[in-house]
């Protein structure tokens, strides 16, 4: 629903995106009984080099949203634009070399890698799916090629998942997403696994493969604090939707949607002379069930400024009076108390 043209160096240009799970009963006959709202109506560019930060609590759709940009999912509807195609078109060769080229991190490096194998069998895997990409004399040499890019010992190419800590896991999580020489990867949650001092070292890693191989990132967190550093726009959900969008400075400094403002004003600041000058919103209730959405404004049964007006029609996403960037909300307003300063 954003109203905004894609720019010439869009590398995925996502519209309408939107995934229903089924909601069925019994085991013999399945009946269906409603459906889960986990993406409705999903929008966004995602530009060449940048990184796009997407934030949202648990459940808000972020992990279906990264499934669906790979295609580990079909969507219900909408389109996902890459290189001129829609992905949910594309066959044979051209979704053979789709797959290569975007990629994805997990969460959890322990149990996205199988135990049993070696770093190199892991790492190397890709190779195995696409023959094409290296050929077999030079595999190994290039998986020790890439636990170097990442920062891990060559020589620890025999090693197993255990023998290395969370993240060094990880590490070996982003060797392999690279494997392949892709234009986008997409890190679903990739450092919240991890203590917050290896969380700087990982997104640091990220951050330098990024200028070295021209990589586009999505970086799913459900934490603004920590899509902060990385992120060159910021996309931030609610239920299924994208409730505002905008650049670092926009979405930190001048946040417009009610939801963001709740979300930053929760973010901790440690230096306790700015901590009196700031607002905190505490949302009453819990987020709505995706099987069951309110009406309107998704975010209305939480909101302290709702109306009629926002159970009676859906806001769109667009860029409001008196705002720069795009909001979900009919009274998108900037509000500065709220703001962590630097
Ligand atoms: N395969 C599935 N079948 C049915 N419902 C699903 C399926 N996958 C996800 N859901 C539901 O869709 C909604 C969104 O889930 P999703 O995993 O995308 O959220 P998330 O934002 O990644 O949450 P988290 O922060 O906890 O990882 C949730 O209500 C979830 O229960
Ligand atoms: S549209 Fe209404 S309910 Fe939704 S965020 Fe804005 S004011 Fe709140
Ligand atoms: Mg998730």
């Amino acid at each position: 629903m954003t109203s905004t043209t894609p720019s010439s160096d869009a590398v995925l240009d996502v519209q309408n995106l939107v995934k229903h799970f089924p909601l069925t009963t019994g085991i013999v006959f399945k009946r269906h009984v409603g459906s889960v709202q986990a993406v409705d109506g999903v929008s966004f560019e995602l530009r060449k080099g940048e990184t796009l930060g997407v934030v949202g609590e648990s459940g808000c759709g972020k992990s279906t949203l990264a499934k669906l940009l790979m295609r580990l999912e079909e969507p219900t509807s909408g389109r996902v634009m890459y290189n001129g195609e829609n992905i949910y078109d594309l066959r044979g060769k051209a979704l053979r070399e789709m797959r290569r080229k975007i990629q994805i991190v997990f969460q959890d490096p322990y149990s996205s890698l199988n135990p049993r194998m070696t770093v190199g069998d892991i790492v190397g895997e890709p190779y195995e799916i696409h023959p094409e990409a290296a050929p077999k004399g030079q595999r190994r040499a290039k998986v020790q090629e890439l636990l170097d890019i990442v920062g891990l010992n060559p020589e620890h190419i025999n090693r197993y998942p255990h023998q290395f800590s969370g993240g060094q896991r990880q590490r070996i999580g982003i060797a392999r997403g690279l494997a392949l020489r892709p234009d986008v990867i997409i890190c679903d949650e990739p450092v919240s696994a991890l203590d917050v001092s290896v969380q700087a070292q990982v997104v640091n890693l990220l951050e330098s493969l990024q200028d070295e191989f021209g990589l586009s990132y999505i970086f799913i967190a459900h934490d603004l604090s920590v899509v902060r550093h990385i992120s060159d726009r910021v996309a931030v959900m609610y239920l299924g939707r994208v409730a505002e969008i905008g650049s670092d400075a926009q979405i930190y400094e001048k946040p417009t949607h009610p939801y963001t403002q709740a979300l930053l004003s929760a973010v901790p600041v440690p230096d306790p002379s700015v901590r009196g000058q700031r607002q905190q919103i505490l949302l009453s209730g819990d987020v709505p069930s995706p099987a069951s959405p309110p009406s309107g404004c998704r975010f209305r049964t939480r909101c302290w400024k709702a109306t009629d007006l926002c159970a009676e029609q859906t806001p769109e996403l667009v860029v409001r009076p008196g705002s720069d960037h795009e909001s979900a909300c009919h009274y998108a307003d900037v509000r500065e108390d709220v703001v962590v300063h630097h």
